[in-house]
């Protein structure tokens, strides 16, 4: 019997993901319906929002049920077809297929990959899937920079950190990245254009952010949270924008995550701060796309991809995002592109 292989969530986290919080299995492969598709996972997105979908706290999409599939993101190629729509040997997008090795879905639910000469498929996983979405969005749409003004993005040299600063620089506003270590402070700096980057791991990030923006800061693209976000917000100017994207350093933790410690600066300092999810704006994906995709295409917009092979390390792997051990958009190759 055809079986499929999947992790399956057997216990929500505390702290970092264990080892038994996931278990591998495999599963039968289910016949085909009318209209349904079966594709073989090529990429899984491993993202920090894993690990709120494994915990139960009050969040954005239900959480993962103890004995679910693991929810994730991914692409595949399709091995069997009974769908109109959809052909072997398509490349599409499988949604939120989960981390396994097989998806079976409705051909309906599937989107066909764009091919754009020159662009890896990888890109689709990243600068052009939801990841340059979430910064384009959030760059753009909410923190609004202008020329001449400060921007600070934290977790800089991560995948939309990384996009988020350089939208930001092409809107003619000064860049400031906060990441974690020399090799990736330099690459920011070095190669995407950033003005400044600190070291949150090795400088005070205080004084660094006193000593580059002498007159305050104009908008925060908030990825961390905690006391980095303190750190960027007591220093925002009137009518600051905080594009709130991410807040990775409580993800970990138990309880509610701690917001700015002066919370009256956002009434003195008349500061907009808005979280957002990417879903919620995919439905204006074009948008976003009209400018990332030429960029691309062209190579002016950097962006890096961080593979790991084989769906048995995904647990593992996902860690990573945590730690900082990894380069660009993280992402399992489940199975081979070709
Ligand atoms: N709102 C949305 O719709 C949406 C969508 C996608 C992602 N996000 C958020 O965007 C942020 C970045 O996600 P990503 O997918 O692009 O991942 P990523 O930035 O490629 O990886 C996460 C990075 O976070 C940094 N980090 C982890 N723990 C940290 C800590 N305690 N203090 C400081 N930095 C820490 C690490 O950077 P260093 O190596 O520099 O330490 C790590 O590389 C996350 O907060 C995520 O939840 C939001």
């Amino acid at each position: 019997m055809a079986t499929m292989t999947s992790w399956v969530l057997r216990h929500r986290p505390h702290g970092e993901i264990g080892p038994g919080d996931l278990e591998l299995v495999d599963r039968p492969m289910p016949e085909l319906g009318e209209g349904q598709v079966r594709a073989r996972v090529v990429y899984l997105s491993l993202d920090p929002t894993n690990r709120i979908w494994m915990s139960d706290q009050d969040q954005y999409l239900p959480p993962v049920q103890i004995g679910e599939v693991m929810r994730g993101g991914g692409i595949g190629v399709v091995e069997a077809s009974r769908s109109d729509r959809i052909k072997v040997g398509d490349v599409v997008n499988l949604g939120l297929g989960g981390w396994t090795t097989h998806v079976v879905a409705d051909g309906v639910a599937l989107t066909p990959m764009p091919k754009i000469p020159g662009v890896p498929l990888t890109a689709f996983m990243s600068v052009l899937g939801a990841t340059g979405l979430t910064a384009w969005f959030g760059m753009v749409d909410i923190g609004q920079p202008k020329a001449g003004e400060t921007v600070v993005v934290s977790a800089a040299a991560g995948a939309v950190g990384s996009i988020a600063g350089q939208l930001a620089k092409r809107r003619g506003a000064r860049v400031i990245g906060i990441a974690g270590g020399a090799a990736k402070c330099a690459w920011l700096t070095g190669e995407l254009g950033f003005d400044a980057a600190i070291d949150y791991k090795s400088e005070d990030v205080g004084a660094r952010l006193d000593a580059l923006c002498p007159n305050g800061i104009d908008v925060d693209f908030e990825n961390v949270g905690g006391e980095i976000m303190d750190q960027v917000i007591s220093r925002m100017n009137n009518c600051g924008r905080v594009a709130l994207c991410g807040m990775i350093s409580t993800y970990n933790k138990d309880g509610p995550a701690p917001g700015p410690t002066d919370f009256g600066r956002v009434l003195m300092h008349r500061l907009t701060i808005k979280g957002f999810i990417v879903i919620d704006y995919l439905p204006r994906a074009g948008e976003a796309l009209a400018e990332l995709g030429p960029l691309v295409a062209s190579g002016e917009l950097k962006w890096k991809a961080h593979v790991v092979d084989g769906l048995e390390n995904a647990v593992d792997a996902v860690g990573r995002l945590f730690t900082g051990a990894h380069d660009g958009k993280l992402l399992v190759r489940v199975s081979p592109e070709a």
